[in-house]
């Protein structure tokens, strides 16, 4: 099965996501920046367009990242957002299903709103290979959708995510239909929840895991 198909929707991820969130989705992507600070080795998967990737550069001059997408167009834009700070990156287009990153473990692997897009087998066996591939005591931000507690939340979050699957499905062939909630195959993976932020009413979720 072929990586899902973001390329048509790259250049206009941005505006879709203003006109429906704001900038509550970068709030979530960056909530948990200041705990990462020492971070130093970074494999980052499904970037996108490089918003996190642009703050993070900025906040961690330090820090050398590997970036994974499956979209050489995300992958463009996430290059040029980067600016200078894009010598610190090395960029490679590869499903993120079939790639064994390469090199020393990670101290920190950051997935924004990328481990909503497999369902839950792939998702176990991606979380279980890349946990893996992070050094002892490594952390794990994972910024995501979750299908909050409460009987009115949890039925306009299940109709929100709905929208979005389907919306998702049609431009991008997603293989995913519905939110998989990754904190157990985080937890069987052996990382530990250390810290949660949550946003509108518990719909977004920035979760920091260490190993
Ligand atoms: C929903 S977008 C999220 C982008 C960004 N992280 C954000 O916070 O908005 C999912 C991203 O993951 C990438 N992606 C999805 N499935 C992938 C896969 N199997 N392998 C590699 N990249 C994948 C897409 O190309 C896209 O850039």
């Amino acid at each position: 099965m072929t990586a899902p198909r973001f390329d048509r929707l790259a250049p206009l991820y941005a505006t879709l996501e203003a006109v429906s969130f704001g900038g509550r989705l970068q709030w979530c992507r960056t909530a948990l920046l200041a705990d990462v600070a020492d971070a130093r080795r970074v494999l980052i998967l499904g970037e996108g367009d490089g918003r996190f990737l642009a703050a993070f550069l900025a906040a961690n001059p330090a820090a050398t990242v590997e970036v994974i997408d499956g979209s050489p167009a995300m992958v463009a834009l996430a290059r040029r957002r980067a600016g200078a700070a894009a010598d610190r990156v090395t960029w490679r287009v590869a499903d993120a299903r079939h790639f064994d990153p390469p090199g020393p473990p990670y101290d920190l692997i950051v997935t924004n709103f990328f481990l909503d897009c497999f369902e839950a087998g792939e998702l176990a066996a991606l979380v279980a290979k890349l946990a893996a591939r992070l050094a002892l005591g490594g952390r794990w931000v994972v910024g995501d959708f979750r299908v909050p507690a409460g009987r009115w939340r949890g039925l306009a979050a299940r109709l929100a995510l709905a929208g979005m699957y389907a919306f998702f499905r049609l431009t991008t062939r997603l293989p995913a239909g519905r939110l998989v909630d990754p904190n157990p195959a985080l937890a069987a993976a052996g990382l530990t929840l250390v810290h949660e932020r949550r946003r509108l009413g518990g719909f977004l979720a920035a979760s920091l895991w260490q190993g």
